[in-house]
């Protein structure tokens, strides 16, 4: 193995249109959106960070304006990050590519390259030793789940070799999944077409296995999600709120819930189960707010109950109303 297998660079894919989680993501790319108080990208930026990667490139399209203001040049967190901007979207695979232009690679180095929508608790730095030491062209971090259908499924030989990617299908035949987070060689890298669309799940991972470049999985059973839904970006705010260990980057949580400065709560209203209420909010007398997303501006008025909810930024829920699990956009 050689000196500079290392894997001090990352890509994060943050450049989606985010459809599944209209209407959240009509105003803000879902990199963006803020879970437990941060931009999802954030608590990666710091896992990576953590694990030892210095260099990161954010491959954006969908309002690629916004990233470079919030995260600027990285020294805020110790770290380089540039901005590959695509004018027109080159799919996970063609944004990769693209990106890896500005980490200039050498032979033997690795990177790693992040969905943008999935939070883990997973180790990266393991992940990271076991690339080394298979001396695998790919490693992807995987997680059980027990419905695959929705997920690339991964079945593995008995050395965690990859047999089959299996991208999105009906009867799934592991449930092992993708989680999102791969390591890739710079060999791998100069396998994907330069400014093409290009899937890496549906194109390069299965050109990869044709060609024999050696694949391995790295199973790792920690708190995995993946925010595709309003449902599930809500559990995941939900989950990181009631347990803050699980990111670095978690604003503090005082009695399971996260409230922004500038948020009005009356003093007999009950707020908790980790519950995210933004700044602006106006939370009205005898009112419960448990396991749901008050964004910025909501009301809720006097003797309301809300429970597993998304309220939208300057939504009003009238006094004495019970809402439960839903999604107000
Ligand atoms: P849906 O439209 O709801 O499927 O969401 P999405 O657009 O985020 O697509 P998907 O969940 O398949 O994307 C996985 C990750 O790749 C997300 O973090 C996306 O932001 C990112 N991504 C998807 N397509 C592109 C692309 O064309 N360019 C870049 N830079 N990133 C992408």
């Amino acid at each position: 193995m050689s000196d500079n297998q290392s894997s001090s660079k990352a890509i994060l894919l943050v450049g989606g249109k985010g459809t599944r989680l209209s209407p959240l993501t009509n105003q803000s790319p879902k990199p963006m959106l803020k879970v437990a108080g941060k931009p999802v990208t954030e608590h990666q930026i710091v896992k990576a960070q953590e694990a030892g990667i210095r260099e990161i490139v954010l491959a954006t399209s969908y309002m690629a304006e916004v990233f470079e203001p919030y995260f600027g040049n990285g020294s805020k967190f110790g770290i380089s990050i540039k901005y590959a901007v695509e004018e027109v979207p080159l799919g996970t695979g063609g944004a990769i590519a693209n990106a890896a232009q500005m980490l200039e690679l050498q032979t033997g180095e690795s990177v790693v390259v992040f969905n943008g929508d999935v939070l883990s608790a997973h180790d990266l730095s393991q992940q990271i030793s076991q690339h080394k030491a298979t001396n695998a062209d790919v490693t992807l971090y995987l997680t059980e789940v027990e419905d695959a259908r929705a997920y690339g499924c991964v079945p593995l030989d008995n050395e965690g070799r990859v047999l089959e990617f299996l991208e999105k299908m009906d009867n799934p035949i592991a449930n092992t999944i993708n989680a999102g987070c791969y390591i890739f060689s710079s060999r791998a890298i100069s396998e994907i077409p330069r400014d093409s669309v290009v899937s890496v799940e549906r194109d390069t991972f299965p050109l990869l296995l044709q060609k024999e470049f050696p694949m391995y999985g790295y199973k790792d059973g920690s708190y995995w999600i993946d925010m595709g839904t309003p449902q599930s970006f809500l559990k995941a705010s939900r989950d990181l709120i009631l347990n803050p260990s699980l990111s670095a980057a978690t604003d503090s949580v005082v009695a399971e819930s996260l409230i922004e400065m500038g948020a009005l709560i009356d003093s007999s209203a009950n707020i908790g189960g980790g519950s995210m209420i933004s700044a602006g909010a106006r939370i009205g007398a005898r009112a419960t707010v448990m396991g749901s997303m008050v964004m910025n501006d909501v009301e809720i008025g006097e003797g309301s109950t809300v429970i597993d909810c998304y309220i939208a930024p300057g939504l009003t829920v009238p006094s004495s109303t019970q809402i439960v699990g839903e999604i107000l956009g």
